[in-house]
C-alpha cells in the first residue's frame, strides 16, 4: 500500500539496549498533533530487547551490527547510513545508543540528530553519571537532549530537567528517578526539533550541500 505523506517529520530511533526512551517516543508520537512520526528502530546489538518493544508497537526495525564491521567504522556508518536514507529519514533520535560516530558521520546528521544524556550538561559527560553526581555530592542531577556534534555529549542543548538528588539515594534510585525525567523531555525535545522551534544548522550537512 502506497504510503500517504502525513506532513510529519520521519524519525528513526537508534538504540542498544532496552530503549524505554525509544518507547516514551514511540507514545508521544502516537497523538495525532505530533509533528513526528516514529518510522524505525535500528540496534547495533541484535539481542537489544528494545527490538521486541518496537516491533510489539509495530515499528520496523533494523539491526546494524557493529561486530560485523570488525574495526572499519566507516563500514558501520555507511551500513547505518544506508538504513536511514532508505527509509528517508528526517531525524534521527540516538536512545541508549552505546557507541560513538566519527565526525563524517557526525556531519552528514548535523542539525538533525538529537541524543539523551543522564545529567545535566555539561556536568557529567561519558559514563556511569548517576554513581559520579552521588560521588560529588551534588543537590540536583538531571537529563538533557542536545543536538549531536562531534565531542561527545556536547551539542547544544535542547531540553533537560533537574531532579533532586535525596538522602539515602543509591545509584539505582537516582538513576529511577532521572529516567523518568528522560521520559519526559525527551518527546518535548523531538517536538521542537520536528516543529523547526530548536534548530541548530552548521554549514556543511548534506542538506545544506544539494
Ligand atoms: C538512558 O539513561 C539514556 O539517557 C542513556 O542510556 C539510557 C538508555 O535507557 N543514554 P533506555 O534504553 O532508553 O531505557
Amino acid at each position: 500500500m502506497a504510503e500517504k505523506p502525513t506532513g510529519k517529520k520521519r524519525v528513526a530511533i537508534l538504540i542498544s539496549g532496552r530503549g524505554s526512551n525509544m518507547v516514551a517516543l514511540i507514545e508521544a508520537a502516537k497523538a495525532d498533533d505530533y509533528p513526528a512520526a516514529i518510522v524505525l528502530v535500528v540496534s547495533n546489538r541484535p539481542d537489544a530487547s528494545g527490538l521486541s518493544r518496537a516491533r510489539e508497537a509495530g515499528i520496523e526495525t533494523a539491526i546494524v551490527d557493529h561486530r560485523q564491521f570488525g574495526e572499519d567504522r566507516a563500514a558501520f556508518e555507511r551500513a547505518m547510513d544506508a538504513q536511514l536514507r532508505q527509509h528517508r529519514i528526517d531525524l534521527v533520535c540516538l536512545a541508549g545508543f552505546m557507541r560513538l560516530f566519527t565526525p563524517a558521520f557526525v556531519r552528514l546528521w548535523n542539525g538533525r540528530m538529537l541524543n539523551i544524556h543522564p545529567a545535566l550538561l555539561p556536568q557529567f559527560k561519558g559514563l556511569h553519571t548517576h554513581r559520579r553526581a552521588l560521588e560529588a555530592g551534588v543537590k540536583r542531577h538531571g537529563a538533557t537532549v542536545h543536538f549531536v556534534v562531534p565531542e561527545m555529549d556536547s551539542g547544544p542543548i535542547v531540553a533537560q530537567e533537574s531532579v533532586p538528588v535525596l538522602e539515602g539515594d543509591t545509584e539505582e534510585t537516582l538513576a529511577h528517578r532521572v529516567l523518568e525525567a528522560e521520559h519526559r523531555i525527551y518527546p518535548q525535545a523531538l517536538r521542537l526539533v520536528a516543529e523547526g522551534r530548536a534548530t541548530f544548522a552548521p554549514s556543511n550537512n548534506r542538506e545544506a550541500s544539494h
